[in-house]
């Protein structure tokens, strides 16, 4: 515990913990607070999903080719983005996500939009499907917000078929969020804290500073809560942020995905970053969104011969 922070908030069980996390996801589905529509309407589909289209760039239609002739199973699925732009562009695609919730909300997307669908439910941690069933696995900015990373990242593995892909994204700890959150917000909401006339100055803050102070002056100063509620993405307010966000680095994905080869690694988005002339420089290097793309090793000639033989007997 560091001089700047309050008792650390007592850990519920793993098994609490979760069910925080499925309530969460449950009463927040993801992106649906991002329009102004009825939550589940068709509106409300339409209008994420357009917004959502504004971010396809090279790096998109580069991915979109890696799925073709692929069976492709993305973990932690939403309300189905990217689960829509792959299916509308012909890839064999399954979803699951743990919210029963959002997966209804997935499932009425895909019937406003008249598309095939195959969505799952089902914990990242414990996959329901064979070894080596899919050549590609995707789990974009969900498995650093649940209890138990390194065994969702084993899953993930272990359900991709040799020489198939297996992609994720975290959030980055070497990243200007990580800096700008520990080492500008936490001591200014620390000071605001402690000295509080300068609440006063909160009127010019940004609301997303406004909603971390709220958090933190119900909830006490700490650091984990302050990073995990200041990475998400909506709804962050007194009563109501993210249970827990993991910030993680290229090193450690590379431990979690050891025995993976061909890594690559993209950092992306820089939010409240001011030097607008330095962004192309800085967002490649220190940028929030840790993308890793990684294959996992085709079997050697002798691990087919071996599986070949238990075959036959
Ligand atoms: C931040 S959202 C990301 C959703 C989607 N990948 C996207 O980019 O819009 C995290 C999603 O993961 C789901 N999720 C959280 N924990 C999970 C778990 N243990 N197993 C499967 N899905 C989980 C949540 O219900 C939520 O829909």
């Amino acid at each position: 515990m560091s001089l700047l922070e309050s008792p650390a908030p007592p850990r519920n069980s793993p098994e609490t913990e979760k069910q925080d996390l499925r309530r969460y996801w449950d009463t927040h589905p993801i992106s649906t607070d991002s329009v102004p529509y009825e939550v589940g309407s068709r509106e409300s589909f339409e209008a994420i999903y357009e917004k959502w289209k504004q971010t396809i760039d090279q790096m998109r239609l580069d991915f979109l080719e890696s799925c073709r002739g692929r069976k492709v199973l993305e973990v932690g699925c939403g309300i189905g983005k990217d689960a829509r732009f792959l299916t509308e562009n012909g890839i064999d695609y399954t979803g699951l996500d743990y919210s029963f919730r959002t997966l209804g909300l997935a499932h009425r997307h895909f019937d406003f939009a008249g598309l095939r669908k195959r969505f799952v439910t089902g914990d990242a941690v414990a996959l329901p499907f064979a070894d080596n069933t899919f050549g590609l696995a995707m789990s974009i900015g969900v498995i650093h917000h649940i209890v138990g990373t390194p065994e969702a990242c084993r899953e993930l593995v272990r359900v991709t078929a040799p020489g198939g892909i297996v992609r994720v994204m975290f959030y980055n700890r070497e990243s200007y969020h990580y800096l700008l959150v520990n080492w500008i917000v936490r001591p200014l909401i620390w000071l605001m804290l402690h000295v509080r006339p300068l609440e006063a100055f909160l009127r010019w803050a940004p609301e997303k500073f406004r909603h971390l102070y709220a958090i933190s002056k119900q909830h006490g100063l700490s650091r984990e809560r302050l990073l995990a509620t200041s990475a998400d993405t909506s709804f962050a307010g007194q009563d109501n942020f993210i249970p827990r966000s993991g910030f993680w680095t290229e090193r450690e994905m590379r431990e979690l995905f050891s025995g993976m080869q061909d890594f690559c690694f993209i950092r992306r988005d820089l939010k409240y970053f001011p030097f607008s002339f330095l962004r192309g420089w800085v967002e490649p290097r220190w940028g929030f969104f840790l993308t890793m793309t990684a294959r996992k090793p085709a079997a050697s000639s002798r691990t087919r011969a071996a599986a070949a033989a238990t075959a036959s007997h």
